[in-house]
């Protein structure tokens, strides 16, 4: 039967991209019937929200969106949206993975994951400044929180999607020799989960700054990656760099009884409008959306299209180096679909 799922196109290159994938799901025979929302600027003009009642209302119903990129409005005061839909439907896991989908790039055959624990650490920002002889801001202070509960609940996370994906190994990422007690409890409880999955899914630890630069020597030797906030969100970057940039990485958010799919990169304001935009990153966050409600064939259908359209047809949008417009590549796909 059908699954409601909420959309939301979102700003700039969103409602093209989204235009795109939606085609793309329909000739998949996707299970998806979508309730169209608008949030971002799309969200202030409509409601007067970047994320507007309905929208959340919608989500609130669903549990289920696939997001296009929102533009933040610069001053106004309006919080971060994805902050907001983070904290509203505690999405506390943010999936990235990193795979290459178009070789000649700097790496070849990259297939690692990034799984960030996203609603602890130290963006949880309890900051405040300390004045000092009148400098207001003569000392700044920062703590973060992570706990016990948090740490088991995303290394849990990160060891069942290794075993459910076919992963042979998870290494966890840590700055434990500095920050003993912010990130000590998260390797202390990873050696607490981790034996629950001897001889399914072996594992490793490393420090964060040795992670680093050990990404860009050997990227190979990762699989499954799983960290705190702030490492998680630098790694992911560092991670979609990797496999060539953002036009290509799709991320996932999932919460215990929700989840919010989406591009990695944003509404790219200097191409939107012209039907250039590459559809690719979105269309793979819609893949991780097939799985996420067990339609890990569709999914599977859609990857290989895609493979064969970049790959085999070479059609690619400019960003990869191509010509092709973001249709022209979204109907490549589809033809690939419909001739399996
Ligand atoms: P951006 O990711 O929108 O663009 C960076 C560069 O990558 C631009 O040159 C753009 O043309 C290119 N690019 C991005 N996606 C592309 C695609 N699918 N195909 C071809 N080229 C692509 O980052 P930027 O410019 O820093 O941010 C623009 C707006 O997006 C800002 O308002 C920012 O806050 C928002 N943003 C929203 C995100 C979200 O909703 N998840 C994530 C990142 C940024
Ligand atoms: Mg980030």
């Amino acid at each position: 039967g059908a699954i409601e799922a909420t959309l939301i196109p979102g700003d700039g290159i969103g409602p093209e991209i989204t235009r795109a994938v939606v085609a793309v799901l329909e000739a998949l025979g996707s299970p998806f019937a979508w309730d169209t929302q608008q949030g971002g600027l799309a969200g202030i003009e409509a409601h007067g929200d970047p994320l507007p009642g309905v929208t959340l209302d919608s989500i609130r119903r669903t549990r289920l969106a696939l997001k296009g990129p929102l533009t933040t409005p610069v001053g106004g005061g309006f919080r971060s949206v994805n902050v907001r839909l983070r904290e509203e439907f505690g999405l506390y896991a943010n999936v990235r993975p990193a795979k290459t989908m178009v070789p000649g790039g700097r790496y070849e055959d990259i297939d690692l994951v990034i799984v960030r624990e996203n609603v602890e650490g130290l963006y949880v920002a309890f900051e405040h400044y300390i004045p000092i002889d009148g400098d207001p801001h003569a000392v700044a202070i920062s703590s973060g929180v992570n706990t016990r509960a948090g740490s088991r609940r995303i290394l849990e996370f990160a060891f069942d999607y290794a075993a459910r994906n076919g992963r042979r190994k998870v290494t966890v990422v840590h700055k434990a020799n500095v920050l003993k007690a912010l990130t000590g409890i998260f390797l202390e409880t990873a050696k607490e989960v981790a034996p629950r999955y001897a001889g399914k899914v072996e594992w490793d630890d490393r420090i964060v700054d040795a992670c680093a630069m050990q990404l860009v020597l050997d990227p190979w030797r990762f699989d499954v990656i799983v960290t705190t906030n702030l490492f998680g969100d630098i790694l992911s970057d560092l991670a979609a760099g990797l496999i060539g940039g953002l036009g290509t990485a799709p991320g996932a958010n999932i919460g215990a009884d929700a989840a919010i799919f989406e591009a990695v990169h944003g509404s790219a304001p200097d191409i939107a409008g012209r039907g250039v935009a590459n559809p690719l990153a979105m269309l793979l966050a819609s893949a991780l959306m097939l799985e996420h409600v067990g339609r890990g064939h569709l999914a599977a259908r859609m990857r290989a299209a895609v493979a064969k359209t970049l790959n085999e047809d070479n059609i690619r949008t400019r960003d990869l180096g191509g010509t092709a417009s973001t249709m022209e590549f979204a109907e490549a796909v589809i033809r690939h679909v419909r001739s399996e």
